[in-house]
């Protein structure tokens, strides 16, 4: 939700800024905007729509600083509108009265209602919260005339989510920078440094990385990186990280869009995350899971907290573990979560999925959760993030950087993780049978060539999307363990088509959607082979007496009576099914959209990167 990036060094600045920018633009993108230092003065420009339509704009001053001015130093932000609507006025940065100060914002500030009273000499031009804190800095400074200061202050006044990059004109060679419960990490560099929302805006220049954490404010200069965090406002020393990802993990690679390079990614996803877990037919998450056995048999249940699609991906876990572990699991929704009181005994592991480890439901619940002193487990896809860091232990899924808004990959490399640390539990508490054990692992290692064969032929679902974009609704139908594939099937149509869809669980369907299956209705159903196989068959039945159009996923042999559409898949063993189910159904969404000409990789009203409540 929102980008940031500021920098500070001898490279081509605009360039830096604008193509880090581009990199961020999957946090939001109603508009856009720019402030360099130059000859002692801000120089701005911002334009309401995607970047293009910022830096297409681009006065001449911006690329040519005055040309004394070695070092260059600046900051741009993508915005996902929260206060106030995607205008010129409203987009970042921001500056104050006296223009001093210019500053951009990731967040929310409660209490901007409260503080603008308070700061009624100043003259404000936009309706968004940030616009307060840019005041309040520059009110501050009056009194104290020294930034850090100043920023030390503003976290005491302000109340909300913050990440802010700050310039002052008066301290022209450092970016400052605070945060609370937003994002924010620094890349450094040779002689110069960064500060920006995510790694993929720095991936080009630098792979060490410093992430922020709650409470830490102060400033990178060219050359230095100082640190300080409000509870004993003494200077910090922070881990540096050296992040293996390549650049071209962050580029198209001749796919049309992110989404489809990240759905062919997903056989290799999966084949990284079984084969360094696996040694000698057992499963070993090494220095990734720090609790004990003995603690671990001692587990009497498992709450998973997620949103989205990595909610989704927890309702399958559930399945999973209940079956092999043996321990009850529920399930729920973050921004649930937080608000209802949960009862929470001891014996309990929360398990908290992540794909960016910052959204903002989620992690309101981790801190909850660990205000109880039970013990948490991250399933997350950004080292360094927050939840990465703050869950007692994290499985990292192993997927690279995943840039299209809708998530793809990073869906199935949070299965494949849950699946291993189900069996893994499974087997330190012996509940499961040694075959049963090796069989399912040796299933799993096949799971990424019938993925690849899904992936080599998918002209069958091109045909599909063709024949069925133009109509309205779609319901999706599962059961068991492929019902949040139904689930995560109708998000990916609706997040990037804006088809609506509904996820059902077959069995449900005569409580209510059966009222609105007519001929103009494409239902989608799961109907691979399977335990329930024979349900699901009648419940397809249902809706074809309905006369509804059914589209199913079956294997060969299946019956096919009563089938419009037949979408054949390989044969898996069950359990690891949404695995592969799940590949034809984003694949469903990714050509209906793109044959609707919609933008696949930035919805609109979407952001990738939920950082706010
Ligand atoms: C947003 C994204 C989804 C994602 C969800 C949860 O809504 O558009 O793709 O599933 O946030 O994000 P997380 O990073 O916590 O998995």
């Amino acid at each position: 939700m929102c980008g940031i990036i500021g920098y500070v060094g001898e490279k081509n600045l605009i360039k830096v800024l604008i193509n880090g920018l581009k990199k961020l633009e999957y946090r939001g993108y109603d508009s856009s905007g720019v402030a360099i230092l130059s000859g002692g003065k801000i120089f701005r420009h911002r334009a309401v729509g995607k970047i293009l339509e910022m830096e297409k704009t681009l006065p001449r001053k911006f690329f040519s600083p005055v040309e004394k001015e070695k070092l260059k130093i600046g900051l741009a932000h993508t915005r996902w509108a929260t206060h106030g609507r995607p205008s010129e006025e409203n987009a970042h940065p921001h500056i104050d009265c006296g223009e001093q100060f210019v500053l951009v914002h990731n967040g929310i500030i409660e209490n901007y209602l409260e503080l603008k009273t308070k700061l009624k000499k100043h003259k404000f031009q936009s309706e968004t919260d940030t616009e307060i804190i840019v005041h309040l800095v520059e009110e501050i400074y009056e009194k104290t005339r020294n930034v850090l200061e100043s920023l030390n202050t503003v976290f005491k006044e302000v109340k909300g989510s913050y990440a802010i990059v700050l310039i002052c004109v008066n301290e022209p060679g450092k970016i400052f920078f605070a945060r609370k419960d937003s994002p924010l990490v620094l890349g450094i560099g040779n002689n110069e440094n960064f500060v920006a929302s995510d790694i993929p805006a720095m991936l080009e220049y630098t792979n060490k990385f410093i992430f922020l954490e709650n409470g830490d404010y102060g400033f990178v200069t060219d050359r230095e990186v100082k640190i300080y965090n409000l509870k004993n406002n003494i200077e910090q020393v922070r881990k540096e990280h050296k992040i293996n990802w390549d650049p071209v993990m962050v580029e198209r690679a001749g796919y049309k869009h992110f989404m489809l390079k990240e759905i062919y990614e997903q056989p290799l996803v999966v084949k990284e995350n079984i084969v360094s877990r696996i040694f000698a037919e057992e499963i070993n998450f090494k220095d990734e899971i720090k609790i004990n056995d003995k603690k671990l048999k001692q587990i009497k249940k498992i709450f998973i907290i997620a949103c989205g699609t990595s909610y989704h991906a927890g309702l399958v876990g559930k399945y999973f573990i209940e079956k092999f572990a043996k321990i009850p699991v529920e399930v729920d929704i973050a921004s649930e979560f937080r608000y209802r009181d949960p009862l929470i005994e001891k014996d309990t592991l929360v398990i908290f999925i992540s794909q960016s480890g910052e959204t903002a439901d989620t992690l309101a619940s981790l801190s909850l959760v660990k205000e109880y002193k039970i013990t948490t487990l991250g399933i997350c896809n950004v080292i360094g993030s927050t939840l990465y860091r703050e869950a007692d232990s994290t499985i990292y899924t192993k997927c690279g950087p995943e840039i299209g808004v809708a998530s793809t990959k990073a869906f199935t490399g949070q299965l494949v993780c849950l699946y291993l640390f189900g069996l893994y539990l499974a087997k330190i508490k012996s509940v499961v049978d040694k075959d049963e054990y090796k069989n399912l692992l040796t299933s799993l290692y096949k799971i990424p060539a019938f993925m690849e064969q899904i992936l080599n032929d998918t002209n069958q679902i091109k045909i599909l999307a063709k024949k069925y974009s133009q109509k309205h609704d779609f319901l999706f139908l599962g059961r068991g363990i492929n019902y949040p594939i139904a689930l995560e099937g109708a998000l990916k149509l609706k997040e990037i088509s804006y088809i609506h869809a509904e996820g059902y669980p077959a069995g449900e369907m005569k409580h209510g959607p059966i009222a609105l299956i007519d001929k103009d209705m494409p239902v989608v159903v799961i109907a691979t082979k399977g335990s329930l196989m024979e349900k699901i068959f009648s419940n397809l039945e249902e809706a074809k007496s309905r006369n509804a159009k059914i589209i199913a996923l079956i294997n060969k042999g299946s019956v096919t009576k009563n089938i419009d559409e037949k979408v054949l898949l390989p044969e898996v063993e069950e359990q690891f099914s949404p695995l592969v189910n799940v590949l034809p159904l984003q694949l469903l969404a990714y050509y209906a959209a793109d044959i609707l000409k919609r933008d696949v990789d930035q919805p609109r009203n979407l952001a990738k990167s939920v950082t706010v409540e």
